[in-house]
C-alpha cells in the first residue's frame, strides 16, 4: 500500500480519479496528504469532503514562484506524513531543489499533451493553435525542467475540426483520469521491487 501526497492548484479532478481508483480497489494506495497553494481551490474542498488531510502551501504572496522556504516546508510536511510518492495534479508551480532533493525520482505529474510536444501552460490550447490532429496526455517523472522528466504513460485523443479549447481539454481529461491511477500503480509496483 503506497502512501501518496497530492499537490494541486485547481479543481482536483485527477485527485478524484486517483481516489476513485483506490475506492474501486484498482489502485492499492492511500492518499495521506493533499496540499494546495490556492486557499479556495476546489481540490481542497473535494479532499476535505473525502475525509483526507489537507494543508495550504504558503507561497508568501508570490503568484507563480515557489519560494525555497515554502518548498522546504512542503517537503517536511510530506515527509512527516510518510509520503512515498508525490503526485502533482494540476499544481501550477515549478518544483526546485528542496523538494526535488528530498523526493528525487519519487514525483509524478500529469500533463495535458503528448510530451515532448506542447510543454508548459494551456497545452491543449497550444495543440489547437498549432493545428495538431492529435493530442493527449502524459504521466511523467518530475525533474527540474518544465515537463521534461521521463515518461511513464501516455494516451492520445483526436483533435476534432470543431473543437474549442474547452472541448479538447475535456476529451483529454477523460484519458487523464484513466491513465494517472494506472501509471501510479505501475510506479508503485516498480518501487516495491527496488
Ligand atoms: C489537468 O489537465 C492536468 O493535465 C494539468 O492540470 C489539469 C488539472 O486538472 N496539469 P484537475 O485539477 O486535476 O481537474
Amino acid at each position: 500500500m503506497i502512501r501518496l501526497g497530492i499537490l494541486g492548484s485547481g479543481s482536483g479532478s485527477n485527485m478524484q480519479a486517483i481516489l476513485d481508483a483506490i475506492t474501486a480497489g484498482t489502485l492499492e494506495a492511500e492518499i495521506v496528504l493533499v496540499l494546495s497553494d490556492i486557499p479556495n481551490a476546489y481540490i481542497l474542498e473535494r479532499a476535505t469532503r473525502a475525509g483526507l488531510r489537507t494543508g495550504l502551501i504558503d507561497c508568501r504572496g508570490l503568484t507563480s514562484k515557489f519560494p525555497e522556504e515554502a518548498q522546504q516546508e512542503t517537503a517536511e510536511a510530506l515527509h512527516q506524513s510518510g509520503v512515498e510518492l508525490i503526485c502533482l495534479a494540476g499544481f501550477m508551480r515549478l518544483l526546485r531543489a528542496p523538494l526535488l532533493d528530498t523526493f528525487g525520482g519519487r514525483i509524478l505529474n500529469i500533463h495535458p499533451s503528448l510530451l515532448p510536444s506542447y510543454p508548459g501552460l494551456n497545452a491543449w490550447a497550444q495543440a489547437l493553435e498549432a493545428g495538431a490532429r492529435e493530442s493527449g496526455c502524459t504521466v511523467h517523472y518530475v525533474d527540474a525542467g518544465m515537463d521534461t522528466g521521463q515518461i511513464v504513460a501516455q494516451a492520445a485523443v483526436p483533435v476534432l475540426s470543431d473543437d474549442t479549447a474547452e472541448s479538447l481539454h475535456s476529451r483529454i481529461q477523460i484519458e487523464e483520469h484513466r491513465i494517472y491511477p494506472e501509471a501510479i500503480a505501475k510506479v508503485a509496483a516498480e518501487m516495491r521491487r527496488d
